[in-house]
């Protein structure tokens, strides 16, 4: 696998009993309001026959939703192999396997290798990752069509809150840290790869950023 870029280590911060915890609960309860939020901002008009590129992917409840709602394929990239083994065996479950692909590592340093996707999904990502900018137009310079993005809001109390979770992760000794980026650090980096900005919604805790890929008429100046 090729190293996040930042010293965390997404294998150890999301292990395979994390993993293995999330999918149970998964199971028990289905989508998180945000997961399927995304899905259904992504769904518009129709996801059918789409391909999903699905970035930190967790146990894959965003991809699911599309899959079943008729998308074609799905590529999950996800830096935590306990995620990936748990979402590889909910597509079995669901008899999804022979749609989804699996990949293994940080989405930045394996990008030059992805291949463009309709969709583009990153379910709470993007406060994993120290590198925005990167992060935010690598996967919109390959988005043919949407990219939804949900991270944490841009105020101060949320900032407080991600001050205080990353003081946990350092009493436990996780080199994982939460990012507060700025909404307009991501909008400008998809804004750079050509994507425009849709809408911009809350869910619960959740902020849902929606960007599109603005179809080039003749009649286009
Ligand atoms: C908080 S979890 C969210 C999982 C799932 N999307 C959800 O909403 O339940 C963050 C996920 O993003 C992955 N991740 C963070 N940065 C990444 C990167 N640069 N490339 C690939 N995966 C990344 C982590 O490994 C982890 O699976």
């Amino acid at each position: 696998m090729s190293r996040p870029t930042c010293s965390c280590c997404y294998d150890e911060a999301f292990d395979a009993d994390f993993a293995a915890s999330e999918l149970r609960r998964y199971r028990r309860r289905g989508p998180g309001r945000a997961s399927k939020a995304m899905a259904d901002a992504l769904s518009r008009p129709s996801p059918s026959g789409l391909s999903v590129l699905d970035i930190g992917a967790g146990v894959g409840s965003v991809h699911h939703l599309l899959l079943e709602r008729g998308a074609a394929s799905a590529l999950d990239v996800d830096a935590s192999s306990g995620y990936l083994a748990a979402a590889r065996d909910e597509a079995a479950a669901r008899g999804l396997q022979d749609r989804v692909t699996f990949r293994h590592g940080d989405f930045v340093g394996l990008a030059p290798g992805i291949p463009a996707a309709d969709l583009v999904a990153l379910d709470r990502v993007v406060c994993c990752y120290p590198d925005v900018d990167a992060l935010v137009r690598l996967s919109a310079e390959r988005t043919r069509r949407r990219m939804a993005i949900t991270l944490p809001p841009d105020h101060r109390l949320a900032r407080i809150v991600i001050r205080l979770v990353n003081v946990w992760e350092w009493v436990t000794r996780s080199d994982l840290r939460i990012h507060a980026h700025a909404h307009a650090r991501v909008v400008a980096a998809a804004r750079a790869a050509g994507l425009v900005p849709l809408s911009s919604v809350s869910i619960g805790a959740w902020r849902l950023l929606l960007f599109e890929r603005p179809i080039l008429t003749s009649d286009t100046p």
